[in-house]
C-alpha cells in the first residue's frame, strides 16, 4: 500500500492572454460580485448566526464582498464538543483512508477548485495571481501530498526487535482535540496548520484569521467533498482572545499549531503554563510567529543578482511573507551600483488590484497595517538617522495602498532596521567594507528573529564565514538567493529564537509532534 510518491505541484505561469489566466480572472470578477455569505461548519454542519461581519478587500475597502457568521463562546463549546465526539472513530480510522481524503482534497485543488481557491486569495488577501497560485495552489497541494507520503514513512520507521520479542511503535493520534490558529498571509499555512494535524489522526478546532475567511470557506468546500467526516475539522469564526481562553481551559485541550504575531503565541504560551494542571496531557505547542528577515551582502556578490533579491525578497506579497526580507546590509563598495538596478527595477513595478494580472504589488492587508505602514515612512522622512531612497507614497482613497520603498539608514539600530514592519518597507544598511565581520554580528544581533536570511558573495570564505557567523540567525539560510519561497520538501520552513518552534512546516518533523507514540513489547 504505497501512497503516490509526492512531486512538487508545476506552478502555472499565467502568460498574459492564455486560457489559465482568463478563466481565473473570471472567476475573480465572478466572485467579486457574488456577495459570499460564509458559515461557520462545526460537526459538518454551516453554522449561521445573526452576528454577520461584512467583509471588504483591501485594495477597495468600500466594496463588500457579502460576510460570514461571526459565533460567540456557545459556538466554541459545540466546536470542541464535536471535535470530541468526532475523536473515538477518526482516530481509529486506519491511515490510507485518512490519505485518501487529503490526496483527493490536493487533487481537487489541483484541478476543479483551483482558480476558486486562487481567486479568494487573491480578492480577500490582495495576492495577485502569481503569488497566489504559488501559495494557495501549488504549497497547499504540496503540502497535502508530501505530508501524505512522510506520515507512511514515519509510520514505517520500526524498532529493532531480537529473538523472541517483537518490538513495536505504534503512531497514536494525541489524547485529546487540537487547536489551529492561522494567519492571513498564507492560504497554504492556513490549511496546512489543521490537516496536517487531522491526517496524524487528530480532530480539530480551527480558527482562521479573519483576514483570511473567504479562502478558508473554499479549503472546507474541499475537505468535505474530498470526504472529511463531520466533526473532524471545526472552522469557527470568533473572538481570537476570548477563543483562546475557553480553549486553553480545556482539559482535553492537546495541542497548538499556530501561525502568527510573536505576542499572541507568548501569550497563549503562558495561558497553557497556567492552566498545565488542568490538562489529561502536556500540550504539544508548535509555533510560526514574527521575524525581521535579511539580505547580507559581501563586496564579491553579483549585483544583478543582490538587486533583484531585494525587489522581490522585499516586495512580493508587499512585503507581508514571514519570510519577506526587510532589512539588507550592504558593502559600501558596491551601494551604488546596487542602488542604481534596484531602482531600475522599481520603477518598473505596477500596482493595483490582482484584478490586473501586471499588478506587481497590491494592497497592503488592512487599515491598521497601512497605518503602521505609512508611520514608518513619515518617521523615516525626519529622521536624521534615515532617508527615502525610493518609494513613500501611500494612498488610502480606493485600497490600502503603500509603495514599495527604501529607506536607507545610517544608524544600523534605526527603528525600520530593527523592528518588525510587515509592510512593503526595506531598510538598507550600507556598511563600510573593512567591517565585513563586525557587520555578521551586527546582524545577527540586530533582531530577536530568527526565520529567514540571504548571504551574497562569490567568495567562498566569506559565505563560510556568513555560514557560522550566522548560524542562528535564521532557521530558513539561503546562499545567493532572495529569503522568501521556501519550497515544501525542498526547503522545510521555520524558524528559531523569536520566530517559532522551528518544527518545519511539510516536514517528518512537523508531523511528529502531532503523534504520541506507543512502544509495545511483545514476547513470545
Ligand atoms: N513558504 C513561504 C516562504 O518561504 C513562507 O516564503
Amino acid at each position: 500500500s504505497q501512497v503516490p510518491f509526492a512531486v512538487n505541484e508545476p506552478v502555472r505561469t499565467y502568460e498574459p492572454g492564455s486560457e489559465e489566466v482568463k478563466s481565473l480572472i473570471t472567476t475573480y470578477k465572478k466572485m467579486w460580485k457574488e456577495k459570499v455569505e460564509i458559515p461557520m461548519v462545526i460537526n459538518g454542519k454551516e453554522i449561521k448566526t445573526a452576528d454577520n461581519v461584512v467583509m471588504n478587500s483591501p485594495q477597495d475597502h468600500q466594496h463588500n464582498l457579502g460576510f460570514y457568521h461571526k459565533g460567540d463562546m456557545s459556538h466554541v463549546d459545540d466546536a470542541i464538543n464535536s471535535a470530541l465526539a468526532a475523536r473515538e472513530k477518526w482516530n481509529n480510522l486506519g491511515w490510507e483512508h485518512r490519505a485518501a481524503i487529503f490526496l483527493k482534497a490536493a487533487d481537487l485543488i489541483a484541478g476543479p477548485y483551483r482558480d476558486r481557491l486562487n481567486a479568494a486569495t487573491m480578492i480577500a488577501q490582495s495576492k495577485n495571481v502569481h503569488q497566489a497560485e504559488i501559495d494557495a495552489a501549488c504549497e497547499f497541494i504540496d503540502f497535502l501530498r508530501f505530508n501524505v507520503e512522510f506520515m507512511t514513512e514515519m509510520y514505517s520507521e520500526q524498532p529493532v526487535s531480537d529473538s523472541g520479542v517483537w518490538n513495536r511503535s505504534e503512531y497514536r493520534p494525541l489524547e485529546g482535540f487540537c487547536f489551529a490558529v492561522t494567519p492571513f498571509n498564507f492560504t497554504a499555512i492556513s490549511g496546512n496548520l489543521p490537516t496536517c494535524m487531522a491526517m496524524m489522526g487528530n480532530v480539530v478546532v480551527w480558527k482562521p484569521s479573519d483576514k483570511q475567511i473567504y479562502s478558508a470557506k473554499v479549503i472546507m468546500d474541499v475537505l468535505t467533498e474530498a470526504g472529511l467526516p463531520a466533526g473532524v475539522i471545526n472552522m469557527i469564526f470568533t473572538d481570537g482572545k476570548e477563543t483562546a481562553e475557553k480553549v486553553l481551559a480545556h482539559p482535553d485541550f492537546a495541542g497548538l499549531h499556530f501561525t502568527g504575531s510573536t505576542k499572541v503565541f507568548q501569550n497563549l504560551w503562558k495561558t497553557m503554563g497556567d492552566n498545565i494542571h488542568t490538562y489529561k496531557t502536556y500540550p504539544r505547542i508548535v509555533g510560526e510567529t514574527g521575524g525581521k528577515d535579511f539580505i547580507m551582502v559581501h563586496p564579491s556578490a553579483n549585483v544583478e543578482a543582490v538587486a533583484t533579491a531585494m525587489v522581490r525578497g522585499a516586495f512580493e506579497y508587499q512585503g507581508q511573507k514571514c519570510s519577506a526580507a526587510s532589512r539588507a546590509y550592504v558593502p559600501q563598495s558596491l551601494w551604488n551600483e546596487v542602488k542604481e538596478v534596484m531602482v531600475a527595477q522599481m520603477k518598473t513595478i505596477k500596482m493595483g488590484s490582482p484584478e490586473d494580472p501586471s499588478n506587481f504589488v497590491n494592497a497592503v492587508i488592512d487599515k491598521n497595517s497601512f497605518e503602521k505602514c505609512k508611520g514608518y515612512i513619515e518617521r523615516a522622512e525626519k529622521s536624521s538617522d534615515a532617508k527615502i531612497v525610493i518609494g513613500g507614497k501611500c494612498d488610502d482613497s480606493k485600497g490600502w495602498f503603500v509603495e514599495p520603498t527604501v529607506i536607507e539608514a545610517s544608524n544600523p539600530r534605526y527603528e525600520s532596521v530593527c523592528e518588525e514592519i510587515f509592510g512593503p518597507i526595506l531598510s538598507v544598511y550600507v556598511y563600510e567594507d573593512k567591517d565585513w565581520t563586525a557587520t555578521l554580528k551586527l546582524v545577527d544581533e540586530t533582531s530577536p528573529y530568527s526565520l529567514t536570511g540571504a548571504i551574497f558573495s562569490q567568495d567562498r570564505y566569506a559565505i563560510d564565514e556568513a555560514y557560522k557567523a550566522l548560524e542562528n540567525a535564521a532557521g530558513n539560510f539561503y546562499i545567493n538567493d532572495k529569503p522568501t519561497g521556501a519550497v515544501v520538501g525542498q526547503q522545510p520552513f521555520g524558524g528559531a529564537r523569536a520566530s517559532g518552534t522551528n518544527d518545519k512546516a511539510g516536514s517528518k518533523m512537523n508531523l511528529l509532534r502531532w503523534v504520541s507514540v506507543r512502544s509495545i513489547k511483545e514476547t513470545f
